[in-house]
């Protein structure tokens, strides 16, 4: 039913004007439903029984289907979807139901996407029955993302998540892959628990058909997800993070769309009452609201002592305030990445012998032509490693017949690779091999020259280890093979850009109500695991929902080391521990904003050991309407010894919501400013004794000098150095100006009455809109229909968004209300909309209201209001209103 409401949050560039011509197709657009039509949460006092509220139902002549039974410890209720009502109806009825007195609240069911994580690439060596291998093996743990979080440290301290039960909400497993269970699935097994709650044909929008087995061999983010906590030893030569833990897999998508909130809440209950110690989910939605009933589901499972991780979010190219559900819940840990530090490529292999030596394995990629089975002599063009012009110029004379070797060229940026093989060609050459010359970026194309028969590219190392070789007078012998009947091998190559450093793809926060988002991060940006063997086997992918299963691995090796699965204590030790990290968009060196990286990038050794442990996990000093003069945390000394600290304060980059030029909140990256606040402490140093705790005020000055009309969000950390060694960071953050009176939040140049053909532009006033009588269909407004329509584009989130229908011919028999000091004829059909995220709708009047009723042919204006940040639903000067030019409405 609330189709019709788009909400297109990608295009708010394009509603600035910045790209309008992009909107292209706005069918596509509209087509991205944020409900399921007709579907509702129920839920219910705690007491009442779920089977009996259906007869309440029908006695109260609502027909509505069951979707899914939410009777659990943590949350007693329903979905159902409405029966035999229209589009219409179905308001009314939610309505009807929100007052029946067992109910405590009714929630439209939100849709969540699988994360668009960027795949780099997805293996295709076990699919050709080809054995993939990794260059350099270690008995130690060499993984690039443990050895960035200290994993590997932990791990070979013995901590491998034995005994800890991880329950993973996700797209399913494929647990035949020889990582993951090799076909085993059930008590036993790596995959010991867990369920199917959807079916292959869910998509979000139909009924979920839940069975037993939650095998999945046609997504594949679960299969990654798990690999990332659990892999078992495998041919690439790593691990998952905790590979002893006991895995329970929660199906949650089918093979194509979306899920519903429903499901999701279902999902962590299950998860939580099959006894997971852990819970973790890399899904979600742009929210910013802990009100949503998914993030209010997973919050009370947290309180009930089970920790819960979930992925940030992937849309950190939208800039502040952008925090996702359920990861905004209160008390749930909200992941960051920061990109890996080595990008593992997928390469084939192939072989090279130096002076006759044993043979040595290398990585290639193919170019055009492709090589045949040849051993030939390596020959460079240039013996310097450096060279940024390697035969862009015709080779000088003395050079040798090239036909007999394999000729190696740096990777020019001053002439194309056509004129570099031209000129290698020139002198007989028929095979040659590019080396690339960054160490991030790998290419692969090769141009075709007919003289050339095969050509190939190698990574920048591999280039520089055989100049430097040859530079030794070494001869070099390479032995390609066809690649079509060779193994795949993994090489990695340092990520010399973001490596260490926060994603940019990362979801800022904080929340609406400035509560601390993201909590702490973790490498999520290239990386290897493992993907469903009908996909591949083994792939790279990039995004939060990489960072929160590592995370969650982590929360159980830190609870075996230091017996406790308690969610306060692990996120403390957590937060306090990670490794804050510099700002990656410029040179100063200055750390990254709070509300970007929260703690930082988690060191997992530290948490599990420190004996220092702060009462908070970080600080919201709020705006300044609502400014925190002091916060109170207090310190606790749990070493043997006593223990000398030092209070401090280090500050994070200020960032700015918004640009100085424009009213829509900036893209990444925001602009930032050098101004900080300064704290002061009760005690700058403290001894607090062998067991003993000690309490600190701690009294924030808000940075001076910003301009508050562009919301800067001030961050920084609380120091806490410790004699024993133990150096601590407590994240904080505050915003400078007002959520409550920040300007536009209802962007003038973007809300505005349209007509539904051509929504972009606003209609003239006095418009005569003739459009057929408003029908109880299920169908959505036809878009070849002119109807009148509101665009609303929101700069920050509401939790109450209406657009009511005002009355402006005096003659017109309508009956008014008076809503919030204002008389109208009801609400806009689908209006009014709570928890809304930053985002724009377009949402045509079909003459109909939210009550079912519709309009008298007449005069009329739409009133768009909006309840700004920390307002009361119930005072209108706390709205932001705008009043949409007046139309005639008539029924053709
Ligand atoms: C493994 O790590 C230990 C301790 O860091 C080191 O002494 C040892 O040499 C490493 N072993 C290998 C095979 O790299
Ligand atoms: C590289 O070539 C240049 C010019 O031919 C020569 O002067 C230099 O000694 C060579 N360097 C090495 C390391 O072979
Ligand atoms: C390798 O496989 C590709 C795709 O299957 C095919 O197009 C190509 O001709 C094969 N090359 C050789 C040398 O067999
Ligand atoms: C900020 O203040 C508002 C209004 O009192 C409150 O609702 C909100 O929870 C506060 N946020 C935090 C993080 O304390
Ligand atoms: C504590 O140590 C951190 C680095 O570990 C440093 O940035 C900070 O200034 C130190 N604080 C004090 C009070 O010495
Ligand atoms: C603050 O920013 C607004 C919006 O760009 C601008 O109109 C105003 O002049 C700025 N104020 C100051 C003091 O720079
Ligand atoms: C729209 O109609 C009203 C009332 O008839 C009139 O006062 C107003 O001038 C009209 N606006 C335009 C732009 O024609
Ligand atoms: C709405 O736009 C369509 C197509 O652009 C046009 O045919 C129709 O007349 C318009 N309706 C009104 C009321 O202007
Ligand atoms: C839609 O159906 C309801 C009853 O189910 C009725 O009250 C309402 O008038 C109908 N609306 C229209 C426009 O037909």
């Amino acid at each position: 039913m609330r189709a019709q409401l788009a909400l297109l949050p990608l295009l708010g560039e394009a509603l600035i004007g910045i790209a309008v011509a992009a909107i292209h197709d706005l069918n596509d657009v509209v087509a991205a439903a944020p409900t399921v039509p007709g579907a509702y949460i129920v839920e219910l006092q705690d007491d009442q029984d779920v089977d009996s509220f259906y007869g309440d139902l029908a006695a109260a002549n609502v027909e509505a289907e069951k979707r899914l039974d939410l009777s659990y410890s943590l949350f007693n209720g329903l979905s159902l979807r409405l029966k035999n009502v229209s589009n219409n109806d179905a308001d009314m009825a939610a309505q009807k139901i929100s007052e029946m007195p067992k109910v405590r609240k009714v929630w439209p069911v939100r849709i969540r996407n699988v994360p668009k994580d960027e795949v780099v690439w997805v293996g295709d060596g076990v699919e050709a029955g080809l054995a993939l291998k990794r260059r350099q093996e270690s008995a130690n743990d060499t993984f690039s993302p443990h050895v960035m979080t200290q994993v590997d440290k932990l791990r070979s301290n013995g901590f491998t998540g034995t005994g800890v039960r991880i329950g993973i909400v996700d797209t399913g497993v494929d647990y035949n892959h020889p990582a993951l269970g090799n076909g085993c699935f059930g008590p036993g097994c790596l995959f010991s628990y867990g369920t199917d709650l959807v079916g292959d044909a869910y998509n979000g929008l139909n009924v979920p058909v839940p069975d037993p087995d939650p095998y999945d061999n046609c997504a594949g983010h679960g299969t990654h997800v798990s690999g990332i906590i659990a892999a078992q030893v495998n041919e690439l030569g790593f691990t998952g993070a905790a590979p002893d833990a006991t895995l329970g897999m929660y199906r949650v998508f089918g093979c194509a769309g979306g899920s519903g909130d429903d499901v999701l809440i279902a999902a962590f209950n299950q998860a939580y009452e099959d006894g997971s110690d852990i819970i973790t989910s890399s899904i979600g939605g742009p929210s910013g609201w802990t009100e949503d009933p998914w993030a209010v589901a997973v919050q009370r499972i947290v309180e009930a002592g089970v920790p819960c991780t979930v992925s940030a979010g992937n849309d950190g190219s939208n800039g502040l305030f952008f925090a996702s559900s359920s990861a905004n819940g209160k008390g749930v840990a909200a992941i960051a990445s920061v990109d890996n530090t080595e990008i593992p490529h997928l390469l084939i292999s192939a072989t090279f012998s130096v002076d006759n030596s044993s043979e040595e394995v290398f990585g290639w990629e193919v170019g055009n032509p492709p090589y045949t089975n040849i051993s030939l002599p390596l020959w460079a063009v240039s013996n310097s490693t450096e060279i940024e012009d390697d035969a862009c110029s015709p080779l000088p004379g003395d050079t040798p017949n090239l036909s007999e070797y394999m000729v190696l060229i740096r990777q020019a940026n001053n002439c194309a690779v056509y004129q570099q093989a031209q000129n290698v060609a020139d002198k007989g050459a028929k095979n040659i091999m590019l080396y690339s010359n960054s160490a991030t970026t790998f290419l692969v194309y090769v141009s075709f020259l007919p003289e050339i028969l095969g050509a190939g590219m190698v990574t920048a190392m591999q280039g520089v280890e055989w100049v430097n070789l040859l530079n030794q007078g070494k001869e070099i012998i390479v032995h390609m093979t066809d690649q079509n009947h060779t193994s795949k091998l993994v090489e990695s190559s340092p990520d010399t850009q973001y490596g260490g450093l926060l994603s940019p793809f990362s979801s800022w926060g904080p929340t609406w109500e400035v509560d601390v988002k993201p909590q702490f991060a973790s490498p999520g940006g290239n990386i290897l695991s493992t993907y469903p063997l009908d996909l591949g086997g083994y792939a790279v992918l990039s995004g939060t929902s990489m960072a929160c299963p590592l995370t969650a691995a982590i929360y159980a090796l830190i609870s075996q080391a230091r017996g406790t699965l308690d969610p306060s204590t692990l996120e403390r030790v957590i937060s306090s521990t990670a490794s804050p990290k510099v700002w990656a968009e410029d040179t100063s060196g200055r750390l990254a904003p709070v509300p970007q990286q929260g703690g930082g990038l988690i060191q997992a050794f530290d948490a599990a050991y420190t004996t220092t442990i702060p009462s908070v996990a970080s600080i919201s000093f709020n705006d300044t309407a609502n400014f925190i003069p002091s916060a109170n945390f207090s310190i606790q000394n749990l070493s043997p010894n006593d223990v000398t600290y030092e209070i401090g304060h280090v500050a994070a980059i200020t960032a700015y919501t918004f640009n100085r030029d424009s009213i829509y909140p900036s893209f990444y990256p925001n602009p930032t400013d050098d101004a900080f606040a300064t704290l002061e402490f009760s005690e700058s140093k403290v001894v607090i004794p062998a067991g003993g705790s000690f309490d600190i005020t701690v009294t924030p000055t808000p940075p001076s000098g910003l301009n508050e009309t562009l919301l800067p969000v001030y961050s920084g950390y609380i120091t806490i150095n410790g004699t024993n060694g133990d150096s601590l960071f407590i994240p904080y953050l505050g915003v400078v100006g007002s959520m409550y009176s920040a300007p536009k939040m209802l962007d003038p140049d973007w809300t505005f009455l349209s007509n539904y053909t051509d929504p972009l532009h606003a209609a003239p006033e006095n418009t005569t809109f003739a459009v057929p009588f408003p029908s109880n269909s299920t169908s959505e407004p036809d878009t070849s229909i002119g109807y009148p329509t509101a665009v609303i584009q929101l700069n920050a989130g509401t939790s109450l968004l209406r657009c009511d229908v005002v009355p402006l011919d005096d003659s017109a028999n309508v009956t008014t209300t008076e809503v919030l000091g204002v008389q109208i004829v009801g609400s806009a059909l689908n209006y009014p909309i709570e928890y809304s995220q930053r985002t724009y709708y377009i949402s045509p009047f079909t003459g109909m209201l939210s009550d079912g009723v519709a309009v008298p042919e007449g005069r009329y204006r739409l009133l768009v209001r909006i309840l700004r940040i920390f307002g009361d639903p119930e005072k209108e000067d706390d709205y932001e209103s705008m009043t949409l030019a007046p139309f005639n409405i008539v029924y053709a």
